[in-house]
């Protein structure tokens, strides 16, 4: 199972979004596949609880089959909700949770096993064993395939992978959040061989003045290369050497092929460091 050089994100296909009909989300499905974009990612969350099931119905009225895709879905984080008795959010991760939640996104979103299943963050309280024989028994029903974190430090890593193993984890990174990139964290997972997955990748460059320098810059790039800042934003992460996979979070299918098409460009050395100068505010050492 490979996942596609793009992400889709589906958080904000639902309630929490653009509240898509079955009609919209099966459509959405299928002119991503077409454009390649064949990884979906979901969380038990999204929607309050509810964005699962709207893509469950989107993927039966599509016509794509099951294994023409791959669906990551996450669990762990408990949103306050009276049904579940949740006073307040919290974190969850003993194993009998972490294996119901999985049976819950399966049967919500009709797909029979999940392709990657992460932690959505690290709890003070999770206990490595609890989490690796929850991921022993999902992956021995053939419930997942592949198993990951996100939002977790590496120190956070190692101690989960002394008793599981982690292909994967979903981090903040992009052009206007540097951290993961200044803190050496992603030469950690490279080490480790686990592959970041980057949520947010487009950052905060809709929310910059048209004054700031990033965005000058990639106003001058978007000119030079024909593309536009959120392609210039994939562009940016796709020069990394670390096979980063953006999680885009547009609803749109054409900024979701237009992302796809960004994979594809490679930025000029200097051009890829202006976008880092103006990131920083400041030019390297
Ligand atoms: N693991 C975690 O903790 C975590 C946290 C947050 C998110 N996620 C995952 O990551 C995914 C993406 O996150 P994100 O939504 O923050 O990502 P994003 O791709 O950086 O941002 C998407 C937002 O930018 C807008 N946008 C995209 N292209 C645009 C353009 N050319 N012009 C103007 N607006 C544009 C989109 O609106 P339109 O829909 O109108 O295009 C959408 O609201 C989520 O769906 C979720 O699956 C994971």
């Amino acid at each position: 199972m490979g996942l596609s050089k793009i992400i889709q994100g589906c958080m904000t296909y639902g309630e929490w979004g653009k509240q898509l009909t079955t009609h919209d989300i099966a459509k959405r499905i299928e002119s991503n596949v077409e454009n390649g974009i064949t990884s979906f990612d979901h969380a038990d969350i999204y929607g309050g609880y509810t964005t699962e099931a709207d893509f469950g119905k989107g993927l039966q009225a599509s016509h794509i089959q099951r294994s023409d895709i791959q669906i990551i879905s996450k669990c762990g984080l408990q949103l306050p909700s009276p049904e579940r008795g949740n006073q307040l959010k919290h974190y969850q991760y003993d194993a009998d949770y972490i294996v119901a939640q999985a049976r819950q996104s399966i049967s919500n979103l009709q797909c029979d096993y999940l392709d990657v299943f992460l932690l959505h963050r690290p709890s003070p309280l999770m206990q490595k064993d609890e989490i690796a024989k929850a991921i022993s028994l999902l992956k021995s029903e053939g419930l997942i395939k592949a198993f990951g974190v996100s939002n977790f430090s590496l120190a956070q890593i190692d101690y989960l992978s002394s008793s599981v193993e982690i292909l994967y984890n979903q981090i903040q990174i992009s052009c206007t959040h540097l951290e993961a990139l200044e803190n050496d964290h992603l030469y950690g997972l490279s080490q480790r061989q686990i592959q970041p997955m980057a949520w947010q990748p487009l950052g905060e460059v809709f929310k910059l003045d048209s004054d700031h320098n990033l965005k000058i810059c990639l106003s001058e790039l978007s000119s030079k290369y024909n593309l536009n800042e959120a392609q210039l934003a994939i562009a940016f992460l796709n020069k990394l050497p670390f096979d980063i996979l953006p999680v885009i979070g547009t609803t749109s299918v054409e900024r979701s092929r237009l992302s796809m098409e960004a994979t594809q460009v490679d930025l000029e050395l200097q051009d890829w460091f202006r976008l880092y100068e103006a990131s920083r505010g400041h030019e390297v050492a």
